[in-house]
């Protein structure tokens, strides 16, 4: 449909939608569109399209999407303050750090910010870290990309680089997602950008989340940390890195707060643009790393010797399907249908001296993964589809089509549409312990 809207207005648009720009003057996050440009507003988000002058727009509108009219523009009058003060940073490249809870606008501002940078005509990297609703690498990552066009959503970009960490939220992994927020500024940095700008996830209640902001902050040691906060729900952030050069910027009352379907639905766009024509490639698992100590499934090279595996199958009663020792673990691999009792467990425990973790077989399935080279480059991610215990192969979904060498296993399971899978007991029977 065609839609005109008057100078100083904004149309607000809730995709899944699409906006030609037809006649007229419109911006969308600082980035001025081009006559005949369309773009696109996924499912979950809503996009300001800020009029300059009397415009007219092609909307095609999607299931659930809609338009409202608003008054005025929905861009805070801070955000160009923001930029004005970035600007004057002497030091270069200017670092800028995003902080602020979930809804609140940071992705919208950091493109802002961007859009603003390059059109003054500077190099500006984007460091998202957002592992939950990751604007740029795939959910569970932290990335980075050089931008060197205007965008209106960040999703759009490629990532130069990408930081696996395996998890849609940092509360468990700290550390590993500090070691991506340091590895991802060092590479950023060879870019030999005029800005860079570290986007946080929306994780600021408590004491916890206040030393994992820190932390980020220490570790990419910004000139300038900008809190986009809606009342005052960043006091205790605040006043943790208020020693800082902080500003705070308004949250824009025009946001739409999204529910955690919503989010999740997000996120599995995100997965689907990494996951695209996935082709399944069957591996021997000693030509390549499976790497995460948590991932109970992998068959170890050093596989229990065959006494042992039938004192063990003697208490159980029957053949797993395999059975590993580690140094200080017994893991038994079991189909569905063969449960062993809590009391035989016991058992083995007693007779080993080690812990028994009992997985089923299947419940390797679907676990996320990233995918390496030799030389350690992120290639791309992947989804387990099944271990092959006899022939010691691997079962991955994925688009990579050069030779990995290396595997990283998330903590995160997706079904065959690539939707995620509460990760429950269902699958795993722990020892009697
Ligand atoms: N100025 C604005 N006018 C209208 N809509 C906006 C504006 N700023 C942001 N939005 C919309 O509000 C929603 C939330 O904003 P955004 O994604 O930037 O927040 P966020 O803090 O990054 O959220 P998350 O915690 O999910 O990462 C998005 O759909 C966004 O497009
Ligand atoms: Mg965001």
């Amino acid at each position: 449909m065609k839609v005109s809207i008057d100078k100083g207005k904004t149309l607000l648009v809730d995709g899944p939608a699409s906006a030609i720009l037809l006649s007229g003057k419109v911006e969308v996050f600082g980035h001025a569109m081009k006559l005949n440009e369309k773009i696109v507003i996924r499912d979950g988000k809503r996009m300001p399209i800020m009029a300059e002058q009397n415009s007219t727009l092609e909307l095609h509108l999607g299931e659930n999407a809609c338009v409202e009219e608003y008054e005025g523009s929905t861009i805070p009058p801070s955000w160009n303050i923001a930029y004005e003060r970035l600007l004057n940073v002497a030091e270069k490249p200017r670092v800028a750090m995003i902080l602020g809870a979930p809804d609140s606008g940071k992705t919208s501002f950091c493109t802002y910010l961007a859009n603003k940078i390059v059109r003054d005509g500077y190099r500006v990297v984007i460091l998202d870290g957002d592992l939950g609703q990751s604007d740029i690498g795939p959910p569970c990552s932290l990335a980075y990309a050089v931008l060197t066009r205007p965008v209106t959503d960040l999703f759009n970009l490629p990532a130069e680089d990408v930081f696996f960490v395996g998890e849609t939220s940092p509360r468990k992994v700290v550390e590993r997602a500090i070691q991506g927020f340091s590895m991802l500024k060092t590479n950023a940095l060879k870019h030999n950008p005029d800005f860079i700008i570290v986007n946080t996830d929306g994780w600021v209640d408590g004491e916890e989340a206040i030393k994992y902001k820190t932390r980020i902050a220490e570790e990419i040691n910004p000139h300038i940390l900008f809190f986009v906060q809606r009342t005052s729900e960043l006091t205790n952030l605040l006043n943790a890195l208020g020693s800082r050069n902080v500003m705070i910027v308004e949250s824009p009352p025009a946001i739409k707060q999204r529910s955690r379907e919503k989010r999740k639905t997000l996120r599995e766009l995100g997965y689907i643009k990494y996951l695209a024509n996935a082709k399944v490639q069957t591996i021997p698992i000693n030509w390549i790393e499976i790497k995460n100590p948590g991932f109970p499934y992998v068959p170890s090279h050093n596989s229990v010797d065959s006494k042992r595996a039938e004192e063990i199958s003697n208490i159980l009663g029957f053949n797993p399907i395999h059975i590993m020792e580690l140094s200080k673990e017994i893991c038994i691999i079991t189909a569905g249908e063969k449960l062993p009792n809590p009391e035989k467990i016991k058992k083995i425990e007693e007779m080993t001296g080690k812990k028994v973790n009992v997985q089923l077989k299947g419940g390797e399935e679907g676990f996320i993964v990233a995918l390496y080279n030799a030389s350690d480059k992120f290639l791309g991610l992947g989804v387990i589809r099944e271990i092959d215990y006899r022939r010691k192969t691997i079962k991955i979904m994925t688009p990579v089509s050069e030779r990995f060498t290396k595997v990283i296993v998330g903590r995160v399971k997706l079904d065959k549409n690539f939707k995620e899978i509460p990760m429950g007991a269902e699958h795993s029977v722990s020892g009697a312990s």
